[in-house]
C-alpha cells in the first residue's frame, strides 16, 4: 500500500497525548505542542522538507517511552520528563519507525543540556541537532501549559542560552516567538491544525508486513502500561498469527490481522492505570471508562487511510453477536468474521492471563467458559471450536508443523500453553 505517513503521525500523536490524561487527568497536547514549536524552529533554520518531516516526527514521538514511567507513580508530566528511562525506552521503541533519514540518539538525548549538565552529561554539538531543538520546545510547551506568562517563558529561555540550550536555537526561538501568532497557534483548539499545516506531505510505499514493525511500537506501549497485562497485546498478536495461518490467510490479510491485534487496545492509553489495575469491583463510572477504550481505539485508527478493515476488526473486539457488547452494541449482522476472531482470541488470551483478582485459567477451563459464551450467543461457536483445536496443548506442535508461511515462523513461542 502507499501509506500517507502524515495519517500515521496524526493517529500516533493522538494516542501518545492520551498518556497525559492518565497522569494529569487532562490532555495538554504535549506531543503536538513540542512538534509545532520544533517545526517553527526547524523551518527558520531552513531545513529541507525531508528533514522537516523527520524533525516533526521525532518531536511528535519524543515522549513515546513514557508508558513505562507511569509505573513509577509520578504525578506530573514535568517529574516524568526527568526519568532517564523514557529516553532509553523511547529511543529503542523507534528503531523500526520509517523516518526518511533516520538519525541516531535523537530521542535518547532529548533532555541533554548544552553545557553537559543534563541526564547523560552530553554537551554542545555532541547532542544531535534535532534533540537540541526538541529540548527547547519541550521546555516551552511545559511552561506554556503550566500557565507561565509569555514574557517569563521568553526570559527563562534567554537566560538559559549556553547553559541549558543551544544559543543559536535560542536566538531563532526568540525571533519567531516575538509575533503574537506564534503563541496563538499553541491554543488547544488550533494546535493540531498548526502541526499538520506545517508537515510536508510525504507518502511512502510500505507493505502491511513492514507496517507491523510500527504497530509493535504501540503494542509495547500499551502492554507497558499495566503490571497485569504486560504481554496482552503481544500474546493476542501471536495467537492471531497462529490462527490465521491455520485458516490459510493470504499474506496481506494475515499481517492486517496482526496489526489489528497489536493495536486493538490502543484506546486503553487514555484510561487511568488505577482503573485498569483495580483489584476490586469497578464502580459504574469506572466501568463506563473501561468501555470507552474501544471507541478511542476507533478514533485513533480511523485517521489512517488504508486502515479501514484494521480499524473495524480492532475496534469491535468487545462487541457481542447478540448486541450486548460495547461501545456500539453491534449485532452479528455487522460483525464480520475477522472481528469475531479477534474478539474470541482476546477473551481466550485474557482468561489465560493472571489478573489482580484471579489466577490464570488453564486451556480447558477457558474453553468451557467460552463455550458457555457461545451458547449464550455472545461469541462465534465455530471460532471457539477452532481455538480449542489450535491451542490445545497437545495439538500445538501439530499446528506449528502445519505452518507453511515463509515469514517469522521461528518467532512464534509456544511456552506458556
Ligand atoms: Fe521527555
Ligand atoms: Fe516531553
Ligand atoms: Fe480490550
Amino acid at each position: 500500500m502507499i501509506l500517507n505517513i502524515n495519517d500515521l503521525l496524526v493517529s500516533i500523536s493522538y494516542a501518545l497525548d492520551f498518556v497525559e490524561k492518565d497522569v494529569i487527568d487532562n490532555v495538554t497536547d504535549h506531543g503536538k505542542s513540542v512538534a509545532y514549536i520544533s517545526a517553527r524552529i526547524g523551518k527558520a533554520h531552513n531545513l529541507t522538507d525531508e528533514d522537516l518531516f523527520d524533525l516533526i516526527s521525532y518531536a511528535l514521538l519524543h515522549d513515546n517511552g513514557m508508558s513505562n514511567v507511569l509505573l513509577h507513580n509520578e504525578t506530573s508530566l514535568e517529574d516524568m520528563e526527568k526519568k532517564r528511562i523514557h529516553c532509553i525506552d523511547g529511543e529503542r521503541n523507534l528503531e523500526m519507525f520509517p523516518f526518511i533519514n533516520k538519525k541516531k540518539n535523537v530521542i535518547l538525548y532529548h533532555h541533554e543540556h548544552y553545557d553537559g549538565k543534563g541526564i547523560f552529561g552530553i554537551s554542545s554539538s555532541d547532542i544531535p541537532f534535532y534533540s537540541r531543538i526538541i529540548a527547547l520546545a519541550d521546555c516551552v510547551a511545559l511552561k506554556y501549559v503550566g500557565k507561565e506568562t509569555i514574557p517569563n517563558i521568553h526570559h527563562y529561555i534567554e537566560d538559559e542560552a549556553n547553559k541549558r540550550f543551544d544559543p543559536d536555537i535560542v536566538k531563532t526561538f526568540l525571533e519567531i516567538q516575538s509575533k503574537a501568532e506564534f503563541w496563538c497557534e499553541l491554543e488547544s483548539m488550533y494546535i493540531e491544525a498548526a502541526v499538520f499545516n506545517i508537515i510536508p506531505n510525504v507518502k511512502i510505499n510500505i507493505s502491511y508486513k513492514e507496517l507491523r514493525d510500527v504497530s509493535q511500537i504501540f503494542s509495547n506501549l500499551i502492554d507497558a502500561k499495566s503490571h497485569f497485562t504486560g504481554n496482552h497485546s503481544k500474546g493476542i498478536s501471536e495467537r492471531i498469527g497462529i490462527l490465521c495461518e491455520y485458516y490459510g490467510y493470504e499474506e496481506e490479510e494475515y499481517w492486517k490481522m496482526r496489526i489489528a491485534a497489536d493495536l486493538h487496545d490502543i484506546g486503553k492509553l487514555i484510561i487511568k492505570r488505577s482503573i485498569l489495575d483495580k483489584p476490586g469491583k469497578l464502580s459504574e463510572n469506572e466501568f463506563f471508562q473501561i468501555k470507552s477504550h474501544t471507541f478511542h481505539t476507533r478514533k485513533v485508527l480511523e485517521k489512517i487511510r488504508g486502515f479501514e478493515e484494521i480499524t473495524e476488526w480492532a475496534s469491535n473486539h468487545h462487541e457481542k453477536l447478540d448486541g450486548s457488547g460495547y461501545p456500539y452494541g453491534l449485532t452479528k449482522e455487522n460483525l464480520d468474521r475477522n472481528s469475531r476472531i479477534l474478539a474470541c482470541v482476546d477473551i481466550y488470551t485474557a482468561l489465560t492471563e493472571e489478573r489482580p483478582y484471579r489466577e490464570a485459567l488453564k486451556h480447558d477451563q477457558t474453553i468451557k467458559i467460552m463455550r458457555e459464551m457461545a451458547d449464550n450467543n455472545f461469541i462465534d461457536n465455530s471460532i471457539v471450536q477452532d481455538i480449542d483445536t489450535v491451542f490445545k496443548k497437545n495439538s500445538m506442535n501439530q499446528v506449528l508443523s502445519k505452518l507453511n508461511f515463509h515469514h517469522s515462523r521461528k518467532q512464534i513461542e509456544i511456552q506458556g500453553y
